[in-house]
């Protein structure tokens, strides 16, 4: 039998000590999970381990941690595969980020994660009347909202949220990724509502910096930040809110950057974000940021000649691809999480001989969702 070694990040708030690690040896088989090692040194060696499970089976969500600086479950992580990516043969388990430590492993995700679940109102909204039997909705809608269905609230994305690091306040993926739950379903009656509250909160939908570790850390597919992305298109695109913190004319006049030059040209973002250098509304915050535009000319980051005079010259292949999108009739959200493909037919369809008309087809409706 292998024998692993853990190094548990271990805190007993009432002992007065600061946080340290403490190794235990386990003598377990590779396929046996971290959450089975350190239950296991907990039976053994130290009764003392804090940590919250339940199911064991990546259902229940209550086995957060980080693993090797990851965040997942410690359930539903293999002994052998953490082992690959342990620095010096040892296994580093420690508590999720972003929410104070209780004991050991065990973080309160009462005072994080959970008051945010609250604050998004996670219950639906029926439209009224309410029917006599049930509510019929359409194959796309559900399949539409399946992805952030399948959360578990273990609180991993939550945990590794950049933005949430430097702004606390921030909703933060997992609520969000919950408000879309009923923003997308269509027997819910507040979908506007929902989403102008969610926009015009200084710490709502438009606080996200796309930094996909969310989406890399949801150990059950959920793409969060794709969630939050759906919200912004509802928001932005069908309900036209204009929120007051800038959020959707900031992404607008970033699209329309990239459409005009290719690649982001910085100097004209700000102003853009505000109606254009000219526009009143740009000429305040063109004032606040002076100091910052003053360090990017002496830094040379940026130039009055390249800042003013900047010629617009996408290449040809942008804004092909624009246009593409941009004159469909319909949106399309792409939904990972069910696509709608056979695995075992895709994997036929791969294979130079089985590459006959018809394989590999979607079989299921919802590999994309149009709205
Ligand atoms: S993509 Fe957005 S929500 Fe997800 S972790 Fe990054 S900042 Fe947070
Ligand atoms: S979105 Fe994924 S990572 Fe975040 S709480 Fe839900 S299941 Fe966990
Ligand atoms: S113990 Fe339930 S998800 Fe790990």
């Amino acid at each position: 039998m292998p024998e692993y070694t853990l190094k548990l990040r271990r805190y007993d708030p009432e002992s007065g000590q600061a946080p340290y690690w403490q190794e235990f040896k386990v003598d377990l088989a590779g396929h046996h999970s971290v959450l089975e090692g350190i239950l296991d040194a907990r039976a053994r060696l130290d009764g003392s381990i804090g940590i919250r499970c339940s199911c064991r089976a990546a259902i229940c969500g209550s086995c957060g941690v980080r693993i090797n600086g990851q965040p997942g479950l410690a359930c539903h992580t293999h002994l052998d595969k953490a082992l690959k990516t342990a620095r010096d043969g040892a296994i580093e388990v420690e508590p999720m980020g972003n929410m104070p430590v209780v004991k050991d492993l065990i973080v309160d995700m009462e005072a994080v994660h959970w008051k945010k679940i609250q604050r998004v109102t996670p219950w639906l909204i029926a439209k009224e009347p309410v029917p006599e039997r049930e509510y019929i909705v359409p194959h796309e809608a559900m399949v539409d909202v399946t992805q952030s269905m399948a959360c578990i609230q273990c609180g991993a994305c939550v945990s590794d949220c950049l933005s949430m690091e430097v702004d606390p306040l921030f909703i933060g993926p997992a609520a969000l990724a919950k408000a879309y739950r009923f923003v997308g379903d269509p027997r819910d009656d507040q979908q506007f509502e929902r989403l102008n509250d969610l926009a015009e909160d200084p710490h709502g939908m438009y606080d996200c910096t796309h930094c996909f570790e969310c989406v890399d850390a949801c150990p059950k597919g959920v793409n969060p930040m794709g969630q939050i992305m759906r919200l912004r298109r509802r928001a932005g695109g069908d309900h036209h809110i204009d929120d007051r913190n800038n959020g959707h004319r900031h992404e607008v006049a970033f699209t329309k950057n990239i459409r005009r030059n290719g690649i982001l040209h910085e100097p004209d973002l700000l102003a853009d974000s505000y109606g254009g250098k000219f526009n009143p509304r740009a000429i305040p915050v063109l004032l606040k940021s002076l100091p910052v535009i003053l360090r990017a000319l002496v830094r040379g980051k940026a130039t009055p000649g390249k800042a003013l005079l900047h010629t617009h010259k996408a290449p040809k292949d942008v804004k092909r691809i624009y246009s593409q999108i941009e004159d469909r009739e319909e949106r399309f959200e792409l939904n990972l999480y069910v696509t709608g493909y056979d695995e075992e037919e895709t994997e036929k369809a791969d294979e130079p001989a089985a590459a006959s008309e018809g394989e590999g087809q979607p079989s299921a409706p919802g590999a994309e969702v149009g709205r």
